[in-house]
């Protein structure tokens, strides 16, 4: 352990010491999703499930709560809803990474935990940390229980990757494929092209660059956060690039996130499907998944963006914490289309419903989940009477639009062509709400923030029934 590490462990104490007597400032904290104790949360990180245990690293800025110097923070549960802070082990305390433990993934085998990231650095003087002045390592930290470290080393640096990219290199992911190691990193280009490399290795630590993988117009000037799996024997790649321009209601972030398909073996000639976004909704970036041990394909992704600030309010903020994570969402495909469902031990939580028939209007738990079944008719539901969900048969477009604006903290209105809208689900915890259309082929996430704890649904449907669930401590 070196000195800075020592220093950054003595300022998490005090911070953490800060926190707990400032508990009440929990108006707007999450009961199943990760959020972070105090500060600054981002991408999710080093996703595994080790021993039994779900592993939930994640960008950290404890100090800065409008973000800042990056760690990793932890936390671990045992059923992916419930989850337990275990502090911030990987921490700026290397000349490669001093400036951010940047986004990276894990990799389970032999009783350790492997951590691979990007090390980011920000050299003094004029740059534009595009082209010049950001050196961006790869890293490898490696762990035996996750919560404390046993080596950190340099894997990669700038001049290891190809000449044509500019300085932004980053957020390596890594599996385990048919006894070879395999590493996917985003990437911008001198040209101002996202895209991203693959690399494969035999040890672990030596890597060798394979291919690139990119389309042949730019989509977007930087790809971050890769990841690439199998799923239901279909190859998946999914990329969250920046720069890609609205076009009618689709890519209406900032920023977006989208998966396609790979035709062809990965490592050689595969070629690019037609990219579609994770999510229809304000709030989802960086998705990245893993294996659970019983083979399901988790994902999971902050439900927030980069470069926000100045659009979207964010009033958790004066409580001392910024963002969360999504509920983990487990991935199939159907009908060639990727779908995200929230995992199967959500359902087994809620110990309480109450069904329902044509029409709903009540108070409800602030954190609920509520089911509709149509047969393909009209609906409107207004949730704590400003988030507008509505869907007309005749149009065909699911709409998600804020008509109060400080519920919205200045989201506006997203919609998606849903052809055929018969099962809705809504899971709705304290200030987000994710909304799976159709078994999770369609998926709108957003955060929102009702005044004084007041939860309400009203929602008219021309030929619907469903449930509302709950969980109440007094059924345990
Ligand atoms: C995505 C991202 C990553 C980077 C990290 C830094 O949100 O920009 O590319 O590693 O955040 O926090």
């Amino acid at each position: 352990m070196n000195a800075l590490h020592r220093l950054w462990n003595q300022l998490l104490e005090e911070e953490q010491l800060h926190y707990d007597r400032n508990r009440e400032k929990n108006r707007w904290r999450p009961k199943l999703h990760i959020a972070p104790p105090f500060g600054w949360l981002n991408d999710p990180n080093g996703l595994c499930q080790y021993q039994g245990i779900y592993h939930v690293f994640y960008q950290f800025s404890p100090f800065e709560v409008k973000g800042g110097l990056k760690f990793w923070g932890h936390c671990t549960s045992r059923d992916l809803l419930h989850w337990t802070f275990e502090g911030a082990p990987m921490m700026p305390d290397q000349p490669e990474d001093c400036h951010g433990v940047y986004s990276g993934s894990s990799l389970t085998e032999d009783g350790s935990m492997y951590l691979y990231y990007t090390g980011n650095v920000k050299e003094a003087g004029a740059h534009d940390f595009v082209h010049t002045g950001r050196r961006s390592s790869t890293m490898l930290a490696v762990s035996r229980d996750g919560r404390t470290l046993e080596s950190k080393e340099v894997l990669m640096e700038n001049k290891d990757y190809p000449s044509d990219l500019t300085c932004h290199v980053r957020d390596p992911k890594v599996w385990k494929q048919e006894g070879s190691y395999y590493m996917i990193q985003g990437a911008r280009t001198k040209e101002d092209k996202g895209v991203a490399l693959l690399f494969s290795s035999e040890d672990k630590k030596r890597w060798e660059f394979l291919r690139r993988f990119e389309t042949e117009e730019a989509f977007g000037y930087m790809w971050e956060c890769p990841d690439l799996y199998e799923l239901n024997g279909r190859t998946v790649l999914s990329i969250s690039p920046q720069g890609v321009r609205a076009e009618g209601l689709k890519y209406a972030n900032l920023y977006q996130s989208v998966t396609c398909f790979l035709e062809g073996d990965f490592r050689t000639g595969a070629s690019l499907g037609a990219f579609r976004e994770l999510d229809g909704g304000f709030d989802f970036y960086a998705p990245q998944t893993f294996l659970a041990e019983d083979g399901r394909r988790i994902q999971i992704a902050w439900m927030g963006l980069p470069d926000m600030e100045e659009v979207y309010a964010s009033p958790t903020a004066e409580d001392g914490w910024q963002h969360m994570m999504t509920i983990p969402r487990e991935l199939s495909i159907e009908g060639g289309v990727l779908c995200q469902r929230p995992v199967k031990e959500l359902s087994d939580w809620w110990n309480c419903s109450c069904s329902w028939e044509g029409y709903l209007e009540r108070m409800v738990e602030p954190c609920c989940e509520l089911v509709l079944y149509t047969r393909g008719g009209s609906f409107t539901i207004l949730l704590a009477e400003g988030l507008k969900l509505w869907y007309n048969k005749e149009e065909g477009i699911f709409w998600m639009e804020f008509t109060d604006p400080v519920l919205g903290a200045g989201r506006t209105v997203r919609g998606r062509e849903v052809s055929g809208l018969r099962k809705l689900r809504i899971l709705m915890d304290v200030s987000s709400v994710e909304v799976f259309l159709n078994g999770g082929r369609d998926v709108f996430t957003t955060r929102f923030y009702p005044q004084g704890y007041s939860y309400s649904v009203r929602l008219k449907s021309e030929d619907g029934r469903g449930v509302y669930y709950f969980h109440s401590e007094k059924e345990d």
